[in-house]
């Protein structure tokens, strides 16, 4: 993986050229990486707040042979990658809410979000992308975004070199990558719950088909959330917003 980089100054958004790249046949492993997003894009609809030289705003194109229903795999799986390559860069070591957000102090520093091309039943690419807020401060934020989102920089008082950042997590991306090609998911699904936050607690799930709240009891094997509500009755949770109540 990394082996082609197209780094960028400014960009609307490094997914938009990695699904470019990705259409025109561009390897597996291919990484896009700006300095600055002007058009950033978050998880449902949102955007995402990408200022120039203060974060990591990447997009990396796989290409795995499974079903287009394990896909989500992927997206815990590079969230598992992050908060190790972040640990080692920094020492610091995030949790995930989730499906994939990283909290440090129970504050988000990084988001994933992962695109699919594909036909009929066949992934012809995947484009994942991450933001991590290194070196934003409070004031870099528009003001809705101060009482959730943080950076490395805000929770450890320190700037923090994003090359080695980058580095460690590309690093520790390959090595998931492989296991997961050679084992299957269930070595990451084990890690991932070891840095899970959300499971065991009681959480909120706002999704498109109206909100469910209760005690999040663990993952599926296609990376569904699990959630127990207060009947006892177990609702299979496939995209949401997550508040942690307890
Ligand atoms: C989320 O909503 O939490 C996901 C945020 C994903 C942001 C990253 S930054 C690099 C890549 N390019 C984008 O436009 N979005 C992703």
């Amino acid at each position: 993986l990394g082996r082609s980089i197209h780094y960028e100054e400014t960009v609307d958004s490094t997914q938009r050229i990695a699904q470019r790249l990705a259409y025109d046949g561009a390897a597996e492993g291919t990484i896009v990486i700006a300095e600055e997003q002007l058009g950033g894009r978050g998880r449902l609809e949102r955007s995402w707040h990408s200022p120039k030289y203060k974060g990591i705003w990447m997009s990396i194109i796989l290409r795995p042979r499974i079903p287009i229903m394990q896909t989500p795999q992927l997206t815990l799986l590079m969230a598992v990658a992050a908060v190790k390559g972040i640990e080692q860069a920094t020492g610091c070591e995030p949790g995930i809410k989730w499906p994939n957000d990283l909290l440090l102090n129970g504050k988000k520093i990084s988001g994933i979000l992962t695109e699919l091309q594909a036909d009929s039943d066949r992934i012809h690419s995947l484009i994942i992308g991450i933001g991590i807020n290194v070196n934003l401060e409070l004031e870099d934020y528009p003001e809705e975004l101060r009482n959730t989102a943080s950076s490395l920089f805000i929770e450890t008082g320190k700037e923090w070199d994003r090359a080695t950042i980058v580095q460690s997590i590309l690093l520790e991306l390959e090595k998931l990558y492989s296991l997961y090609l050679e084992n299957g998911f269930y070595p990451i699904k084990l890690l991932w719950e070891s840095y899970a936050v959300s499971i065991g607690k009681r959480v909120k799930a706002t999704t498109l088909n109206g909100s469910f709240t209760g005690i999040a009891k663990g993952i599926t094997d296609e990376g569904v959330l699990l959630l127990e509500d207060d009947n006892g009755k177990v609702h299979h949770i496939y995209s949401a917003d997550i508040l942690i109540e307890s």
